[in-house]
Order: C-alpha cells, then sequence, then structure tokens
C-alpha cells in the first residue's frame, strides 16, 4: 500500500493522526489517537475519540466468551463505532494519516474483523495500514495519560490471558523476565469467581465481593512466591478454593459470608504474588519506574498496594487511565504511532492482511 504519511523527522507541520481498531477478543474498540511530530516540544500524544462496544451482556448467557457470536458482533460494530469516533475527534476519514488494528494475539475470527476493516479503510483512503500487537497496546496504553511514564521500566502486564513481567528499555524492545507457567491473573480472577457463583466476567464482580470479606479469613496458596525466578502460576488457587467450597459444604457452613472471605483471600493471594515480583523484578533491574497494564490493572487493591509499596522504595509507578486499562481502540492507535515515530515500522511494511493469533511479544 503505498499512501502517503508524514512520517517522524519528515517536514509535517501537523500531528499525526492514527485511528486504531481492537477486536481481539470481547471488546470493539475505534480510537483516534493524535501524536505531534518532529521537535513540538515536550507534548505527548491526545485522545481526539474513543468508541467502544463490551459484549459482556451478550457472552454472560454462556459464562465466558463464545468466539463465533464475538466475531459476528464485531462485524455489527465496527463500522458505527469509526463513525462515532471520527464524529468525536472532529474529523473525517480522508484526515486520518494511518490505519491501525490489533493483529494479535486472540481470537482469529475477532481478530479478522479488525483486520479486515483496517486494510479495507487503508485500501479505500490509500493511507499505510500496521497490525499491532495486543500486549504492545496494553503496554504503552499509560502514554496517554497525564502521569506518563518515560524509559526504561519495568512492565508488569495482567490481562485476562497474560501474566508477565518486562524490562522495556524503549519503544519496541521488550524483555520478557518472567511469565505464567499456567493461568493468567485474570483467568485466575474469572475461574475464582465462576466457582463463587458471580458472572462473567469475574474481576470485577470478584473484587466488589472481596471489598465486603475478610482477607486473612482462608489461608490460600501462593505459588512460587519464594521460587527465586520471576515467574508466576495460578493454577493451583482455584484448586485451593475449590476444596474450601467443598469443605464449607460438608459442613453446611453459612456460606454467603464465607463466600465473601474467599473472594477477599483470594484477591489477596494474587495482588500479594503480583507485588511482590513486580518488586523483585525492580529490584534485579535496578529500575526505579514501573507500569502496570491490562485489565486486572484495573483492580482497586493491587493498586493501592503497589502504590504503598513503591512509595516506601521511591518507586513511581505509572498505569493508564481507568477507562484503558481493558481492551480499546485507543491503545492500538497510539502504539501504531509511536511505533511509526521510533522509525519500527514503515509505511512500506504495512497493509499485509494477517492475523495473528498466537505471538510473542517479545518476539517483535
Ligand atoms: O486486558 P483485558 O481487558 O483483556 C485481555 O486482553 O485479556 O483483561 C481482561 C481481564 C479479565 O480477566 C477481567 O476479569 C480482568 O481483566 N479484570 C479485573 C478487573 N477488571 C478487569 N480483574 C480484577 N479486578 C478488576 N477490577
Ligand atoms: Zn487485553
Amino acid at each position: 500500500m503505498s499512501g502517503a504519511v508524514p512520517t517522524p523527522g519528515t517536514a509535517a507541520d501537523r500531528p499525526l493522526r492514527v485511528l486504531g481498531i481492537e477486536s481481539s477478543c470481547d471488546e470493539t474498540g475505534v480510537a483516534v489517537v493524535e501524536l505531534p511530530q518532529g521537535a513540538r516540544g515536550p507534548a505527548g500524544p491526545r485522545l481526539l475519540g474513543h468508541a467502544l462496544h463490551s459484549q459482556i451482556e451478550m457472552h454472560q448467557a454462556y459464562g465466558g466468551v463464545v468466539p463465533e457470536l464475538a466475531s459476528r458482533d464485531h462485524i455489527r460494530r465496527v463500522v458505527p463505532l469509526t463513525r462515532e469516533a471520527l464524529r468525536q475527534a472532529g474529523l473525517t476519514l480522508p484526515e486520518v494519516d494511518l490505519v491501525a488494528f490489533t493483529r494479535g494475539p486472540g481470537l482469529a475470527g475477532a481478530l479478522l474483523v479488525g483486520a479486515g476493516m483496517g486494510c479495507a479503510l487503508g485500501m479505500a483512503l490509500q493511507r499505510p495500514v500496521l497490525g499491532v500487537h495486543h500486549l504492545e497496546g496494553h503496554l504503552l496504553s499509560p502514554f496517554l495519560s497525564a502521569d506518563a511514564p518515560s524509559f526504561p521500566f519495568i512492565a508488569l502486564l495482567v490481562s485476562g490471558g497474560h501474566t508477565q513481567l518486562m524490562r522495556v528499555e524503549r519503544v519496541g524492545h521488550y524483555q520478557l523476565l518472567g511469565e505464567t507457567i499456567d493461568d493468567a491473573a485474570g483467568e485466575a480472577f474469572d475461574k475464582t469467581a465462576k466457582m463463587l457463583g458471580l458472572g462473567y466476567p469475574g474481576g470485577p464482580a470478584l473484587a466488589r465481593l472481596a471489598e465486603q470479606g475478610r482477607a486473612d479469613a482462608f489461608a490460600l496458596p501462593r505459588p512460587l512466591l519464594r521460587a527465586g525466578n520471576l515467574d508466576f502460576s495460578f493454577a493451583g488457587l482455584k484448586t485451593a478454593v475449590r476444596t474450601q467450597l467443598l469443605r464449607l459444604e460438608a459442613a453446611q457452613a453459612p456460606i454467603e459470608s464465607a463466600r465473601a472471605d474467599l473472594a477477599a483471600s483470594t484477591q489477596a493471594a494474587i495482588v500479594e504474588v503480583l507485588v511482590s515480583k513486580s518488586l523483585a523484578a525492580l529490584k534485579d533491574s535496578g529500575l526505579d519506574r514501573l507500569v502496570v497494564a491490562g485489565g486486572v490493572g484495573a483492580n482497586r487493591s493491587l493498586r493501592e498496594q503497589l502504590d504503598a509499596a513503591c512509595r516506601r522504595r521511591r518507586i513511581r509507578v505509572h498505569y493508564p487511565e481507568l477507562h484503558l486499562c481493558t481492551d480499546n481502540g485507543a491503545m492500538i492507535a497510539l502504539a501504531a504511532a509511536m511505533r511509526l515515530q521510533a522509525g519500527l515500522a514503515t509505511p512500506s511494511e504495512a497493509g499485509h492482511f494477517d492475523v495473528r493469533p498466537r505471538w510473542d511479544l517479545s518476539t517483535l
């Protein structure tokens, strides 16, 4: 695709405008991000328009994401959401310089919707198209917040499918330090929530129930806490919770307050491991900045405990804005703009219509 895009370092005197499309799982997100080019002072990226549709209600009846339904719903939503994002930005389609979409990882059929839309727009508008790594989007999303980080930093990526600690030197340089060997942190929240009879997605519901419970009520395992590495393991946690539930049922104990206690104890176990491993990564690396990204980054208890632990050690912690913690188009637009600006993506590379349902961030 050979569209003329103002690239960093050229004499373009207006910011780069990027349309970002996210459709990797159960949220359709479209957003427009503006990134100042060249020597335009310290101004950071700006979010001009942001439209999102969550499929939570649709999948709730099934207790989890149904891939085929997800793809069909993305198809229904992506055009109206694109119109809405552009309306909010006060822009028309020809004023977009670059189109970005989530290339992976994610559900293949769902990803293909964003890829199809992105490539079709690029072709129609004669603009370059860039496929973005979903986790790179999460990881860079704090750059859209008022308290943006600076490189290098340690990143804790905690989403429904991933739990990773990374050393981030600069855009595109992601060194994996440790990751989960089984379930992701978000998955641990979701699976425990399901056992406790809470809806899908379980993370926010479990966090709400935990507020009414005692975090020290049940002694749940802290897997790999003292393993001396930066890997995680959360699969044993759900087994421990199931065992406790079976015990409560067998004893015919009053289940209501026990449910809240179990939720609080589960959350405490997950949070303690995440905080402890993040601190270890910071200590090992000698870095004094932490970026937390992904859906679980919205968890209040995690934020409070990370903030307290890092304050004591004079470490700065950066989060995305709360509404940009879970999946959205803004992080995809931003990651594309930052890659382009860093010289890591050239327009000539753009426009490959393909998706990568499995894609390791450290191979970027
Ligand atoms: O990053 P994300 O939106 O999607 C993926 O890329 O996976 O993360 C979704 C995950 C789900 O597991 C959800 O339960 C969890 O983030 N989550 C939370 C909270 N909000 C979302 N987990 C704990 N507390 C929350 N407040
Ligand atoms: Zn995500």
